[in-house]
């Protein structure tokens, strides 16, 4: 059977206040959104990988993997969730998996778990428990609780549903205009089961510039 992964690339990443957006940024010998592909491309059911881009990237073309066959380009949208639904409508395979561009360190063994786990319970995402104690505060951030951490979760990716069901799904959240910030919120708000699959905590999204050398150690150690 053959997977396809979308990889949402279509960002600016201001956070990181570079003069490029941040998957474009050079981690050791490569831009981190070439780590990324990579990982993909490799992964042996991975027949196809749709990458979104902003209209008018400069940057992606330069790259050698964009001579690579099987990466497909899309045009992004001014959202995450529209950058993902441009990629569905040109996804043929049964199953997709959607990765952050901004996510070079993903194992091929959490690849492993995700799949087999997304196949057996209809829909799954990568996750890691959150170890910190928990606060929700007010807008002036003062504590208003302690919040229970045994059952809490940071949602990572690769994110793997049926392709069909995930642009339904998506489709109808964005309609209605509801806040999508990954693929699982639009499956639990139309009411499908998704399973957490705990993945390692190396599996960062490159947000901050402190995370970029964070990201390089780990690409160093998992070689
Ligand atoms: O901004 P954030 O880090 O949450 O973005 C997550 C991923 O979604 C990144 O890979 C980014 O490039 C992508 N994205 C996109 N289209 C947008 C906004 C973000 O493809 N309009």
């Amino acid at each position: 059977f053959g997977l396809t992964a979308i990889v949402p690339a279509a960002g600016i990443g201001s956070r990181m206040g570079a003069d490029c957006p941040k998957q474009y940024l050079q981690l050791a010998e490569l831009t981190i959104l070439e780590h990324t592909l990579a990982r993909l491309l490799s992964y042996p059911a991975i027949e196809r990988v749709i990458v979104a881009l902003a209209p008018h990237d400069p940057w992606f073309e330069s790259l050698p993997v964009a001579a690579d066959p099987r990466v497909i380009r899309v045009e992004g949208g001014a959202e995450r969730a529209f950058s993902v639904l441009n990629a569905l409508q040109v996804a043929d395979s049964e199953w997709v998996l959607v990765h952050d561009a901004a996510r070079p360190c993903l194992t091929h063994g959490d690849l492993d778990a995700l799949i087999a786990t997304a196949m057996n319970c209809g829909g799954a995402i990568l996750g890691s428990r959150v170890r910190d104690t928990m606060k929700r505060s007010d807008a002036a951030g003062n504590i208003i609780a302690t919040v229970e951490r045994e059952q809490l979760w940071h949602a990572l990716t690769p994110q793997m549903f049926p392709t069909r069901t995930l642009k339904r799904a998506l489709e109808e959240g964005l309609m209605l205009g509801a806040t999508i910030t990954d693929e699982a919120s639009a499956m639990e708000r139309a009411g499908f089961p998704v399973r957490m699959v705990e993945g390692r905590a190396d599996n960062i999204k490159v947000t901050r510039p402190e995370d970029l050398s964070l990201a390089g150690l780990f690409l160093s150690q998992q070689a």
